[in-house]
């Protein structure tokens, strides 16, 4: 569980963090009864390589109506099919970021809630996040201008000033038109820097960013839910999130960079060029 030092000092801060907490514990909650195996959990596949389990539903569940009690004025989308749409204001849900793993047995998994404003040109404006890993018991966090924590620690991004020295962490994508190019990009960027990494779990890869456990992330067509918290908790820790072009708009598309400001510069001159239509 939260140690209670946490949770009095995020009550410190906006209502919306400590909602978005609030909601990832009771999330966490659900999830662990079933790692634990006190809960039979049953899976499906929504596409292929895409599953669903009873965990990820009752997770969902318990996120949903409690961030519908607190905040009945503002919208609600979550990944196992909650599409509540009343304003502007919208939480973006991951009940159980890496499911792959929770049904593998990999002890890599979190909860992933972030909110947003959608602003008239359809953009996002990210304001607050929590994201929760209950194997390990970290939580990061983070509010629009207050910067980002894991637990009480303030995250700060990686330091390093060379490619060469980088540890990157990645994902691979579902679609099979996406392959191709990511295989490029992967082709590309590996031989620049000391590593790369695939635990399978967005939201995590990036708050490992924000705290420079990574020196950088990048992954194709992740969904609103997966990177809504994460990549405010990178920006609030100084770091950049843009897609592979280098425009802000990344929730909209999924293709996401972050890293610190220097080494998103030096992947975005790698990535961009292979862009292209040609490519
Ligand atoms: C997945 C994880 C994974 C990423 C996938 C996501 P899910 O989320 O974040 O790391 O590579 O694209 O869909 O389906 O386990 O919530
Ligand atoms: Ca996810
Ligand atoms: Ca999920």
């Amino acid at each position: 569980m939260i140690d209670s030092h946490i949770l009095s000092f995020v009550h410190q801060t906006s209502r919306s963090v400590r909602l978005a907490l609030e909601a990832a514990i009771r999330g966490g909650e659900v999830l662990l009864r079933f790692w634990q195996g006190l809960s039979s959990n049953r899976v499906g596949e929504k596409n292929r390589g895409d599953l669903v389990t009873q965990a990820d539903i009752e997770s969902e569940n318990a996120i949903v109506n409690f961030l519908q009690k607190e905040t009945p004025e503002w919208s609600v989308i979550a990944e196992e099919g909650t599409e509540r749409a009343v304003s502007d204001m919208i939480w973006f849900v991951d009940p159980l970021d890496g499911t792959t793993n929770f049904v593998q047995r990999f002890p890599i998994f979190a909860i992933s809630i972030g909110l947003a404003r959608r602003l008239p040109n359809n953009s996002h404006d990210l304001l607050a996040g929590a994201v929760w890993n209950p194997i390990s018991g970290e939580v990061f966090w983070g509010a629009k201008g207050e910067g980002s924590y894991c637990g009480l620690e303030r995250l700060r991004v990686s330091t390093k000033e060379r490619l060469a020295d980088a540890v990157i962490g990645t994902g691979f994508p579902r679609a099979p038109e996406e392959l191709p190019r990511y295989l490029r990009e992967f082709a590309e960027l590996y031989p620049h820097c000391r590593a790369i990494r695939r635990p399978g779990a967005a939201s995590l890869d990036l708050c490992w960013t924000a705290q420079g456990i990574y020196d950088a992330f990048w992954e194709h067509c992740l969904a609103p839910w997966d990177i809504a918290a994460g990549s405010l908790i990178v920006m609030e820790a100084g770091g950049i999130c843009s897609d592979f072009r280098g425009d802000a708009r990344y929730l909209k598309s999924g293709n996401i960079l972050a890293a610190s400001p220097v080494l998103h510069q030096q992947i975005l001159m790698i990535l961009r060029p292979l862009q292209s239509d040609k490519h």
